[in-house]
C-alpha cells in the first residue's frame, strides 16, 4: 500500500498532469527565414551562387563560426520523435506539424466511462494509459481506447516537452499557447492545453504531440476525427492488500513499463504513429527568425541551451511561422525526402567514425598498423571525391593543403548541390533544412578531407606513394593530430546514435537513459503534486503533506540523485524484470 502510495505521487508530476495523453505534433514551418540564413560560413559572397564557392572560400583550416547552428537543427531534425535524444536533451528548440493517420490508436485511462468533453490527454502506448485508469479492486478502472478516423492534425514539440520543469521543456509551448514565457505556470497543464487548444482552433489543429516518459497526444476534443473502439471496465491496477506478493514491487513493474514503451521509440525512426512534415519545421535555432537567442548560446553547451533570453519581436515571429506552416497547404512543398536525406548522411559517416574513433585508440596492434587502417577509412569515404587530378605536390607544401580542396569541395556539396539551384523556391522551412545539411556535411568533410590529406603527406596512401616509408615517431605524431581531429568533430556533430551502453546490456537489461521525472535531484522535485486526477483518485490520501511528494520514501531508492544525471543524463543498464533498480 505505501508503494501505491508513492507510486501515486509520483505518477501525477511524471506525468506532470498528464493523464494520458499523447501530445501534440508538428509545428509549422518558418515564413520569415530568408536567403540570408543560408549563407555559407565560408563564402562571403553570394551563397546562392555555386561560382563563388571558388577554392580558397574552401580551406580545411577554417573550422566554422562558433554562432553557426546548422549542426544543432540537423541533429534535432536526426531525433524527432525519438525517445532517446529527446531525453538526452529535453530543452526543446522546435515544433514540427504532423499527422496520425487514419486507423491510429490512442489510448486514455480514466475514472468513469465518461467521454471527456474538454481537451485532454491520451498515450500512444496502452503501458502508459494504463496509470491513470485509476479505481479501487472494488470498483475497477475504465480504459478508453480511441482510433482515428480521418488524417488528424497535430503539432509536435521536440524535446522532453512534457516535462515540467524550468530547464526549458515547456517554452516553445509557452510562446504557443501565451505568447510569453510563464515558468512561473509550468504546473497549469489544464490551462495550457486549453490554450494550445483554442489556438489551434482557427488551423484546424486536433492535438498537440509531447514526450516524457513515453509519447502522448493532448486531444482538443475527443469525438472529432475519433471513434470509440472500446471503453474497457478494467480489473483495477491496484494490487489488493492480502495478495501473495508474487510481483514483488507493482509500482516500479508499472513505472518500468511505462519507460519501457518509451524505449521501443529510442531510435529512429522513433514513434511511427505521428508522420511529421519536414517541410514545415520551426526551430528556434534558426538565426534567422530568432536572432535574439544567438548571444545567449556563447560557451554554453548545448543541454544548457535555453529560449528565455528571446525577445517579444521573436516571439511573434516565431508564432507567425507556425500559424503560417499550419494554414498552408500540406502539399506545397519542394517534394524533396528530407528525412532520408538526413538519414543517408547520418549512416554514411556515423559507424565508420565510430570504428575509427576506437582504431585511433586502441591498443591493438603497432601504431603504423593502426595508422594504415584508419587512412584506408578516410580513403573510402572519399573516393567519390578524389579525383585523376588530385595530385599532392612533392615538396615543399603549403600548411592549408590547398591541393585537397577540390576533394573538400565536392564531397562537401555532393549531398545539396542540385538542390542549389531552385534554392529560390524552397519556402523557409526548407531552406533551414538545406542550410543544416550543407554546414554538418561541409564540416565533416572538411576535417575528414585534411585528415586523409595528412595521411597522404605521410606516406600513408597506396595510390600516392612518397619518397620514404611511414616511421612510428611520425605516426604517433599523425595519430594523435588524428585523434584530436576526428573527436573534435564527434563531439560538434554530437549525435545521439554514439551514445549507449558499452559494454551492451545483458538479456535481463536494456540500457536506459535517466528519464524526467526519475532523475529529478533532490529538493528540485515539483511540491505539488499537480494532478487532477490525482485529487480525485480514490486510491491516494489526498491531505498527504505537499512537501513531501517526490523527496522520499522509495521514489529516493530508484533515483539517481546526482545532479550529473539531471544535466547530462549518461546511459546506463537496468533490468527488465524484477528487481527493477532505476
Ligand atoms: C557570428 O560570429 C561572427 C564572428 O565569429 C560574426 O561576424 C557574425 O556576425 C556572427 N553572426 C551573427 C548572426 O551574430
Ligand atoms: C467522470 O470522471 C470525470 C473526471 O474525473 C468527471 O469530471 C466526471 O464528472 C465523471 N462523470 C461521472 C458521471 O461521474
Ligand atoms: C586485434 O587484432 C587481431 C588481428 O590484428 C584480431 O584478430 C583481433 O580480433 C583484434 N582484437 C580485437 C579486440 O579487436
Ligand atoms: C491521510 O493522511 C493524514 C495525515 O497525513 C491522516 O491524518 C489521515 O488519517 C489519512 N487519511 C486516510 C484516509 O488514510
Ligand atoms: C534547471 O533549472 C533550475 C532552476 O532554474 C536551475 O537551477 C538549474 O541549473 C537548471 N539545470 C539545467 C541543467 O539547466
Amino acid at each position: 500500500m505505501f508503494l501505491t502510495l508513492v507510486g501515486w505521487f509520483v505518477l501525477p508530476s511524471l506525468a506532470a498532469q498528464v493523464p494520458l495523453g499523447l501530445s501534440p505534433h508538428g509545428k509549422p514551418s518558418l515564413e520569415l527565414g530568408t536567403a540570408s540564413a543560408i549563407a555559407q560560413p565560408y563564402n562571403s559572397a553570394n551563397p546562392l551562387d555555386s561560382d563563388s564557392l571558388d577554392r580558397s572560400s574552401w580551406r580545411l583550416d577554417e573550422p566554422p563560426p562558433a554562432n553557426e547552428t546548422g549542426h544543432f537543427v540537423f541533429e534535432t531534425v536526426n531525433s524527432l520523435l525519438q525517445h532517446w535524444p529527446n531525453t538526452r536533451y529535453r530543452n526543446g528548440h522546435t515544433m514540427v506539424p504532423g499527422v496520425i493517420p487514419k486507423g491510429t490508436l490512442l489510448y486514455h485511462g480514466a475514472v468513469n466511462d465518461t467521454i471527456p468533453t474538454v481537451p485532454e490527454w491520451t498515450a500512444t502506448d496502452p503501458e502508459h494509459s494504463i496509470l491513470f485508469c485509476e479505481g479501487s479492486p472494488d470498483t475497477g478502472c475504465w480504459h478508453l481506447t480511441l482510433a482515428a478516423t480521418r488524417p488528424l492534425k497535430v503539432l509536435y514539440f521536440d524535446g522532453t516537452s512534457a516535462g515540467n520543469t524550468l530547464n526549458g521543456t515547456l517554452d516553445t509551448q509557452d510562446i504557443i499557447a501565451w505568447g510569453e514565457l510563464r515558468p512561473d505556470w509550468r504546473f497549469e497543464e489544464d490551462q495550457r492545453i486549453e490554450d494550445l487548444c483554442k489556438w489551434g482552433v482557427q488551423y484546424a489543429v486536433d492535438g498537440f504531440v509531447r514526450m516524457e516518459m513515453d509519447f502522448e497526444v493532448m486531444l482538443c476534443d475527443f469525438t472529432a476525427g475519433l471513434e470509440v473502439v472500446s471503453w474497457s471496465h478494467l480489473a483495477s491496477i491496484v494490487e489488493p492488500v492480502s495478495t501473495v506478493p508474487t510481483i514483488p514491487n507493482p509500482f516500479l513493474l508499472r513505472m518500468f513499463e511505462v519507460m519501457h514503451a518509451g524505449s521501443w521509440h529510442n531510435r529512429y525512426p522513433g514513434d511511427t504513429r505521428i508522420n511529421l512534415d519536414l517541410a514545415g519545421i520551426v526551430s528556434l535555432y534558426d538565426t534567422a527568425l530568432a536572432p535574439s537567442l544567438i548571444g545567449s548560446r556563447d560557451g554554453q553547451e548545448r543541454c544548457d541551451h535555453g529560449i528565455r533570453a528571446i525577445s517579444s519581436a521573436d516571439i511573434e515571429a516565431v508564432r507567425r511561422s507556425v500559424s503560417h506552416t499550419l494554414e498552408r497547404d500540406q502539399g506545397d512543398t519542394s517534394g524533396i525526402d528530407w528525412k532520408t536525406l538526413f538519414r543517408v548522411i547520418v549512416e554514411r559517416y556515423s559507424e565508420r567514425f565510430d570504428l575509427m574513433d576506437y582504431l585511433l585508440n586502441s591498443e591493438n596492434s603497432t601504431i603504423v598498423d593502426r595508422a594504415l587502417k584508419v587512412h584506408v577509412q578516410l580513403r573510402v569515404m572519399l573516393t567519390p571525391y578524389i579525383f585523376h587530378s588530385t595530385v599532392p605536390p612533392r615538396t615543399p607544401y603549403d600548411l592549408s593543403n590547398s591541393w585537397a580542396a577540390p576533394v573538400f569541395k565536392a564531397c562537401g556539396t555532393a549531398h545539396t548541390s542540385p538542390m542549389v539551384s531552385y534554392i529560390s523556391s524552397l519556402n523557409p522551412s526548407e531552406r533551414l533544412l538545406l542550410q543544416a545539411v550543407q554546414e554538418t556535411a561541409r564540416e565533416i568533410c572538411r576535417v575528414i578531407t585534411k585528415m586523409w590529406a595528412s595521411g597522404v603527406l605521410a606516406g600513408l596512401d597506396i595510390y600516392h606513394p612518397r619518397d620514404s616509408t611511414p616511421d612510428a615517431a611520425q605516426m604517433v605524431h599523425l595519430m594523435g593530430s588524428w585523434r584530436q581531429e576526428l573527436s573534435a568533430l564527434m563531439t560538434w556533430l554530437d549525435w545521439s546514435v554514439w551514445v549507449r551502453c558499452r559494454p551492451a546490456c545483458g538479456p535481463e537489461e536494456m540500457c536506459y537513459l535517466p528519464s524526467w521525472p526519475i532523475n529529478v535531484p533532490r529538493g528540485r522535485r515539483p511540491r505539488h503534486p499537480p494532478h487532477r486526477q490525482f485529487e480525485s483518485s480514490d486510491i491516494i490520501n489526498t491531505s498527504f503533506p505537499d512537501s513531501l511528494p517526490l523527496t522520499h520514501g522509495l521514489l529516493m531508492q530508484l533515483t539517481s540523485p546526482q545532479d550529473d544525471d539531471w544535466r547530462k543524463p549518461q546511459p546506463r543498464c537496468i533490468r527488465r524484470v524484477a528487481p527493477y533498480g532505476f
